[in-house]
């Protein structure tokens, strides 16, 4: 085999509850992730070295060298298979960069996926999830896809039932967020409001409204506590956010760690509409309609 190549989607948070700054500087999460219909690409072909080039509007802001999330990906497969492998990555993103939908994750994920096939080495999911975890929180979901519950940093998954297909609007702003910068000022927040956190608890209601295919009550339950570090950081997101509930989503929240603000609809044509409506608003860089849940890395 010369290459393969892998379709994978982006994320978005349905329930994102942080608890307490841990020692080791993460936090413990109940983190509801869903996989919607926004992909890159990843092909991998057989090189000697390993490189990576990175193509589509936003490949200026992309990493190609050692730094890229999906070349670590492809080093550490290598590595735990105990040979030096070579691949040429070619990475082509509509994921937005640092946008807060897991675009490197996701590229991690389907470097593993592709670098496992184009090597032969035949490993089992559970392999590439332990590998997953090291590289970063969100890549173990990214190699799952659906719709999965991550506790401890994210990366300790279980998947969800989920009774129909969600329409979604995404309302995508310039430049990115750190997440690691937004963390720290959600830490902030709560220590300058004198804030005891808890320990994170998954949202009955949030699951019962996946199971039963819910938009309403999905909607009404959804929530993100780096929201206010995320909009403390970028005040326009609340006009954003502002927006879209005024024009009739069923819910509203900044995605992971932003700026991507999501709105769930009722329909693909409502999503349709409200997605019109929010770009005449001048409200995001550009407004992006999706679904989900969708599969995760997809050999294409
Ligand atoms: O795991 P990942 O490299 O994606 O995390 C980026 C940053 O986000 C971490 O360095 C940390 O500051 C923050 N983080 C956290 N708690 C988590 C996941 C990420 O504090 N559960």
């Amino acid at each position: 085999m010369n290459s393969v190549t892998v379709r994978v989607p982006a994320k978005v948070n349905l329930q994102l509850a942080v608890g307490p700054l841990r020692e080791d500087g993460y936090h413990d999460l109940v983190n509801v992730f869903h996989a919607v219909s926004i992909f890159d690409e990843v092909t991998a072909a057989a090189e000697t070295g390993v490189s990576v080039r990175v193509e589509g509007e936003t490949a200026g802001q992309v990493p190609e060298d050692d730094d890229n999330l999906a070349v670590r990906a492809a080093r550490a497969l290598a590595g735990h298979a105990g040979r030096s492998y070579g691949v040429g990555l070619v990475i082509r993103k509509a994921i937005p960069v640092a946008g807060g939908m897991a675009g490197g994750s996701a590229d991690a994920a389907a470097a593993l996926v592709a670098c496992n096939e184009l090597w032969g080495l035949g490993l089992p999911l559970d392999d590439l999830l332990e590998i997953a975890a090291d590289l970063g929180s969100d890549v173990p979901f990214a190699l799952l896809g659906g719709t999965a519950v991550g506790t401890g940093r994210g990366e300790r998954l279980t998947r969800l039932e989920v009774g129909g297909t969600f329409h979604w609007v995404f309302a995508l702003a310039d430049g990115g967020l750190s997440t690691g910068r937004v963390y720290a000022e959600c830490d902030r927040l709560r220590a300058a409001g004198g804030e005891r956190v808890a320990r994170p608890r998954v949202s009955g209601a949030l699951l019962a409204a996946l199971r039963d295919g819910d938009a309403k009550t999905l909607g009404a339950e959804m929530a993100n506590d780096l929201q206010p570090a995320a909009v403390t950081l970028r005040p326009s997101l609340a006009r954003t956010l502002d927006a879209g509930r005024d024009l009739g989503a069923l819910g509203a929240l900044v995605s992971g760690s932003g700026p991507t603000c999501a709105f769930v609809a009722d329909s693909e044509a409502h999503a349709r509409e409200l997605a019109a409506a929010l770009t005449a608003e001048g409200v995001a860089r550009d407004v992006v309609v999706a679904h989900g849940p969708v599969p995760g890395p997809t050999v294409v």
